[in-house]
């Protein structure tokens, strides 16, 4: 079985072959179309060992669209609160057969480690630092259908890359793309490993800002950062949230996104997030149900690990 545990190592058709399924489930009004059965009959089982509002919520949507059965196993109600390990979990649940197992988790790598011991798919929905795959690729169909394509632009990831997922899948998915990655943070917010990267660092955001097609903000993630944040929410605001003046150094017609949740006041300004004609928040999520319905469909049709054509 073929599984999807991150952006790193997909080959460019193969990142492009899920863009353009997903676009395909995506209509005039950035619905999803109707539904199809293409997997009826099949199961899905969510297992969330972290909160999520919009990837659980979507992928959900995105299995139902598809016809499958789903169950969403959440860890406030699962037994992992009696002491059952990760894997046990994994075991149990793999008992009932599911096709495809959709696994949010606090620690880098425990998705990969869950995927080595079940029969089915599995689909890595964050975990800990490491990937959000799925999220890369909505976040590239929503630049793509506004941009027309990713080659060549210029863009920027602003704010707490140290501990983001999101941005390390967002890396790995624009480098393969042919895009340009900026990355713009303070120093105490940038990975240890920022220099293999293939990406330019800023510490300035008017500097980094300049000529970007795209800003992509990143959350603040003081849940995982221990009591070690040493300013203020005020002065991180100052130099490093995104308003209107801050945004006037990159292109006239840039645009703005955020993977959310978003701490409004904090790493973005909420008039600005809220700003239809620069903010594509709202797409992003839009986007959301589509991707995720491509990716089950590669990963139960098995054609995402095709070699390319010669
Ligand atoms: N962007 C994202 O992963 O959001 P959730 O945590 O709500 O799923």
């Amino acid at each position: 079985h073929g599984h999807l545990l991150g952006i790193e190592g997909l080959r460019a058709d193969q990142i492009s072959y899920l863009l353009n399924l997903a676009d395909g489930y995506v209509d005039q009004n950035r619905a999803v179309k109707k539904t199809t059965d293409l997997l009826s009959g099949r199961t899905v089982i969510n297992l969330f060992f972290e909160n999520s509002t919009r990837t659980l919520t979507s992928f959900e949507l995105a299995a139902k669209r598809l016809g499958a059965d789903v169950i969403n196993m959440l860890v406030a109600s699962s037994s992992i609160k009696k002491g059952e390990t990760l894997i046990d979990t994994a075991m149990t649940l793999n008992a009932m057969h599911p096709d495809v197992m959709v696994v949010r988790h606090s620690d880098s790598g425990a998705v990969k480690l869950l995927s080595e011991k079940v029969n089915g798919s599995v689909i890595n929905a964050g975990d800990g630092s490491h990937e959000h795959p799925t999220q890369a690729l909505l976040d590239a169909l929503t630049i793509r259908r506004r941009k027309g394509d990713l080659y060549g632009l210029r863009v920027a990831i602003c704010g707490d890359i140290a501990h983001s997922r999101v941005a390390r899948s967002n890396i790995h998915l624009l480098n393969t793309m042919g895009a340009e990655v900026r990355l713009i943070a303070p120093p105490t917010l940038l990975p240890a490993a920022v220099e293999r990267m293939g990406v330019e660092t800023f510490h300035n955001m008017k500097e980094g800002l300049e000529g970007c097609d795209i800003v992509m903000m990143l959350r603040l993630q003081l849940e995982r950062m221990q009591g070690s944040f040493v300013p203020s929410i005020r002065e991180y605001f100052r130099y490093f949230g995104l308003d209107q003046e801050k945004l006037a150094m990159a292109k006239p017609d840039a645009l703005v996104m955020h993977p959310g949740p978003m701490n409004r006041g904090v790493e973005i300004d909420s008039e600005l997030a809220d700003d239809l004609d620069r903010s594509l928040i709202r797409t992003q999520v839009e986007m959301g149900v589509a991707v995720r319905m491509a990716c089950l469909h590669a990963l139960t049709q098995g054609t995402l690990n095709e070699e390319p054509a010669a």
